[in-house]
């Protein structure tokens, strides 16, 4: 059984007939098709697998897209040869295109995987669509309020299907968290506090500089890559980020003065409000001694939630009346949430297969996604805030708020 069991990620399925109507529109409407291409977006729907072009060769060849049973990896793209070459003996993917420009003028592919640099997502996952492709991009959405909407609006306007995917909202422990929310036994969830901690110093300065020069990587703003946090809020209870307050640090490198975000903070944390008037933490650190950690902690009324952290502690539960108890991991991936050839551990937390699971299922069933625009949104656009808010020394700001019509 598929793991949509919060509000945000239940399974609304779109009507065969609307699906349709729209691909056909989009593929129509937006790319002045003949009728041959008018036969083949109906065709496209008709009970056969997926067609995927996957592009960007760095973490874009971890999904195994390959691996789903509904799902064939048509093309792969990246600028650099190597990296095509690499995804090619990857996916076992015999078309290779020079760019996603190209790759999305393929008359056979249905959907478009989206693994290049951040501040490219919005832009890229716009061309895919308006090509009349169903579009996953890793996170985040986009980098600015503006280019989010941009998204959302030509989501709505093609009415194909649009998903981020977001490791933390797959990770085992989230998916536990997720269960136990809908099952009750957290009681109400009152506080959410989230850690992204990702050190970009020292010998981890290779995210930001290569002997080939700056990366996309090069004084990010921490805020604008809140997703891995705020998905362990929105993702759970099914809650948006109303308003929030955030402060950043940063020193005197060189790299926080001359970045082309003008972002002058290493490690930002955001005080955010609710739509159910609870509040959450938020944090997100490039300059940490910690490797690498995403976690969270759910407070309940009923109970807490303790996943794994840096300090070498293990899960945890508690309750005020309970001595702790040790939380072993549930390893989701083993069951039938996800089909056979995908029952496998995987990277960030066991994601990975859930992730091209849940994109590849919902074009199946012409569902919307777990993670959706919608959730995209809620996930993304209170980091842009905070950003501003930190900007201005923590000022208290309002974050847009986005849902479908009921
Ligand atoms: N846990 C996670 O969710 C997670 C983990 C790692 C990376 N990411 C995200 O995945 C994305 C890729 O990360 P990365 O580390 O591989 O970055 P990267 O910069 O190493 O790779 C991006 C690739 O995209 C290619 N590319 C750019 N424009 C292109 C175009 N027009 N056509 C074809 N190829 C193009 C580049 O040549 C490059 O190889 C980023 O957005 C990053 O934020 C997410």
């Amino acid at each position: 059984m598929a793991d949509h069991t919060h509000r945000a990620a239940s399974a609304e399925a779109l009507s065969r007939r609307v699906f349709l109507a729209n691909s056909a529109v989009a593929a129509v409407g937006l790319l002045g098709a003949s009728p041959a291409r008018l036969a083949w977006a109906a065709e496209r729907t008709a009970d056969r697998r997926i067609r995927m072009g996957v592009v960007g060769g760095g973490f874009g060849s971890c999904l195994p897209w390959h691996k789903h049973p509904d799902a064939v990896v048509a093309g792969v793209s990246d600028l650099r040869s190597d990296r095509r070459e690499h995804l090619m003996k990857t996916f076992r993917c015999e078309t290779a295109y020079e760019s996603l420009e190209k790759l999305i003028l393929a008359p056979d592919i249905d959907a478009v995987a989206v693994y290049t640099p951040a501040p490219d997502h919005a832009r890229h996952v716009r061309m895919v669509l308006n090509a009349g492709k169903h579009a996953i991009s890793a996170v985040p959405l986009g980098m600015t309020v503006e280019e989010c909407e941009q998204v959302l609006d030509t989501v709505k306007r093609t009415g194909l299907t649009y998903m981020m995917s977001e490791t933390s909202f797959y990770r085992q422990e989230t998916i536990t968290a997720r269960q136990w929310y809908n099952e009750g036994k957290f009681g109400e969830i009152v506080h959410v506090e989230a850690e992204y901690y990702h050190d970009h110093t020292g010998p981890h300065m290779a995210y930001w500089q290569t002997p080939e020069g700056r990366t996309w990587r090069y004084g990010l703003p921490p805020m604008h890559y809140p997703s891995h946090s705020t998905a362990f809020l929105t993702g759970v209870t099914g809650e948006r980020i109303t308003e929030v307050s955030c402060m950043g640090w940063g020193d005197d490198t060189q790299a926080l003065k001359d970045n082309t975000y003008k972002n002058p903070f290493w490690n930002c944390t955001a005080l955010c409000r609710t739509n159910r008037g609870h509040f959450a933490k938020m944090s997100v650190f490039w300059h940490v001694q910690v490797g690498f950690a995403e976690r969270a902690t759910w407070y309940g009324t009923k109970m807490n939630y303790y996943m794994p952290d840096p300090r070498g502690a293990g899960a945890f539960v508690t309750s005020a009346s309970t001595p702790p108890r040790p939380q072993p991991l549930i390893e989701h991936w083993k069951t039938d949430m996800l089909p056979e050839p995908l029952r496998h551990d995987c990277g960030h937390g066991g994601s990975w297969t859930s992730i091209v699971h849940e994109f590849v299922d919902s074009l199946v069933k012409r569902r919307r996604p777990a993670i959706d625009i919608y959730e995209a949104l809620a996930e993304t656009v209170p980091g842009i805030i905070a950003h501003q808010s930190a900007m201005k020394g923590g000022e208290l700001m309002k974050v847009p708020q986005y849902e479908p019509k009921a």
